[in-house]
């Protein structure tokens, strides 16, 4: 099997969105109710620069799943802090790709100089709910009935992975 992970660039927008826009209709993992348009996805990729990736892993030249960090919040004192994306092709789960390309974001985050890293999970989503456990990312708080999809209301844990240890603290 030929695979690569690798930077993603602009001629993977379609796949993104693609593998993306299966869970919006089918899935609480995104609080997204309508499928996106290529144009969405485009700007979102474009408001990515080199200090927020977007990856891709790939099967046979074939993208199968992407990850990315992407800025946590505007305001500049939140510049330590990005939160993760992952999305694999629905035909592609339990093969280990989620976990590879979210320990790839770790060390791209800690290159990059991040401290914090935050993933949003909807709590009936155990696989991320078990993914984001198993790779050391501490649920620090948890909304009740925050999101409405197919019908009924749903809770949103947040994670935290902190990276480094801050001297500024001690
Ligand atoms: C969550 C997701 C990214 C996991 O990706 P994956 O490639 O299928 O997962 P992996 O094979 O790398 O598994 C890594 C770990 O995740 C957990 N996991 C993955 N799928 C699971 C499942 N169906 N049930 C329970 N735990 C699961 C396990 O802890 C697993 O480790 P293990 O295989 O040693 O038990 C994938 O299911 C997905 O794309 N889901 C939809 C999008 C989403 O929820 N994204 C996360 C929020 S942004």
């Amino acid at each position: 099997m030929d695979t690569s992970l690798r930077l993603a660039n602009e001629s993977d927008v379609d796949a993104i969105s693609e593998i993306y826009n299966h869970y919006v209709l089918s899935s609480t993992c995104t609080f997204h109710l309508d499928p996106e348009t290529r144009d969405d996805r485009l700007a979102w990729f474009r408001a990515h620069d080199d200090r927020h990736p977007v990856t891709v892993y790939c099967d046979d030249g074939t993208v199968v799943a992407w990850a990315s960090l992407t800025q946590w919040h505007p305001r500049p004192a939140y510049s330590g802090t990005a939160e993760i994306s992952v999305y694999i092709d629905h035909r592609w789960h339990r093969r280990g790709i989620g976990r590879k390309l979210v320990m790839d974001l770790i060390q791209r985050a800690k290159a990059l100089g991040f401290h914090v890293l935050i993933g949003g999970v909807c709590t009936e989503q155990q696989a991320s709910m078990a993914l984001h456990h198993s790779l050391g990312f501490v649920e620090v708080a948890r909304f009740t009935e925050v999101g409405r999809k197919f019908d009924r209301w749903l809770d949103v844990a947040y994670f935290q992975l902190t990276l480094g240890k801050d001297d500024s603290r001690s």
